[in-house]
């Protein structure tokens, strides 16, 4: 029971940090609440499929029974890290938000495992954009820590369902808005008790191409269903040093952009209303995530 010691003796060294707040930003407790909204996601997906597809399932799908074993590992990590979020939670005395449910979509095990790959991509950026906004060292420390074990379970999937394990140098932090687009797309209802979060979700942005594998050049459609957009707009890949913005040529249905150079593995782009800054004030759409052959340096 090794994830228990972790946990007791993590909390007791956690419950001696008061949750804290920047003053412009969100206090320590709803960055923590946040993280548990997408751990009880995760969660909940790796629960409910290991409940409906057995090993042989993995099988018949062409995946071994050492990958079926990996996946109960994750979903165990991923159950800890409720447990963990929820008892920091407590002991911070704050009220920690409980499971919603969810439709993930998926309608085998190979659909199952793209998800997997796409929310594990999200888990990573979600932490790392939101570790700017942890005033706490000792939140900091515990949420780089879950992290660094997001981004094996994400290099793990890839490479299970032959995607590049790690297609660039750096990964892409995501703001607590673009992840709550995301996760907002899985998440069917809540319950009323929860307590709400500083977090909207932006209109949703799909991504689309006629290449078979989407690499540099390639066009990509981006649609906003149900949704129309007005007036001029950018296209604005999300990296670590800021947004690489291309031209959105409105087409039928949509706006159609061009993968840039240096771009590659699990890519997020949204619609922005100016090409100098992606913010909350500036996005109009997305994130829609676009997984991007190759690696950054072979692009
Ligand atoms: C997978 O199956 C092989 C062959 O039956 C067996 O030797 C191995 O221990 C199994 N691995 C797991 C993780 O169950
Ligand atoms: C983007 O659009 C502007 C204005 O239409 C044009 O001058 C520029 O060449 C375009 N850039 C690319 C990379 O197509």
């Amino acid at each position: 029971m090794k994830s228990t010691f972790f946990s007791v003796a993590a909390l007791a060294a956690i419950s001696s940090a008061a949750p804290t707040k920047r003053a412009d930003g969100p206090s320590d407790a709803d960055i923590l609440n946040y993280a548990l909204t997408l751990e009880h996601l995760e969660d909940t997906f790796y629960r409910e499929a290991l409940a409906k597809y057995t090993v042989d399932d993995f099988m018949s799908a062409g995946f071994d029974n050492e990958t079926y074993s990996k996946i109960q590992t994750i979903a165990s990590d991923e159950k800890t890290h409720v447990s963990f979020l929820t008892g920091a939670l407590k002991a911070a005395g704050a009220t920690p938000v409980a499971e919603c449910t969810y439709d993930f979509g998926y309608k085998d095990v190979a659909s199952f495992l793209a998800t997997a790959s796409i929310l594990e991509g999200v888990g990573v950026s979600a932490y790392l954009g939101a570790a700017a906004d942890i005033m706490s060292k000792t939140y900091l420390t515990a949420a780089g820590s879950i992290l660094t074990v997001e981004a094996r379970h994400s290099s793990y999937v890839r490479n299970t369902i032959k995607q590049e394990p790690f297609a660039q140098p750096f990964d892409n932090p995501l703001s607590i808005n673009e992840v709550y687009t995301l996760a907002a797309q899985f998440i069917t209802s809540c319950p009323s008790s929860n307590p709400a979060l500083p977090v909207k979700a932006f209109p949703v942005l799909t991504a689309s191409s006629s290449d078979m594998m989407i690499m540099t050049g390639s066009k990509v459609m981006l649609t906003t269903k149900g949704y129309k957009i007005d007036g001029q707009v950018y296209g604005a890949f999300i990296t670590v040093t800021g947004p690489m913005f291309v031209n959105a040529t409105a087409v039928d249905g949509g706006f159609e952009v061009e993968v840039p150079k240096g771009i590659a593995g699990q890519s997020y782009v949204v619609l922005t209303s100016c090409n100098t800054a992606a913010t909350d004030d500036t996005i109009v759409a997305g994130p829609a995530v676009v997984e991007i052959s190759g690696t950054a340096s072979s692009s």
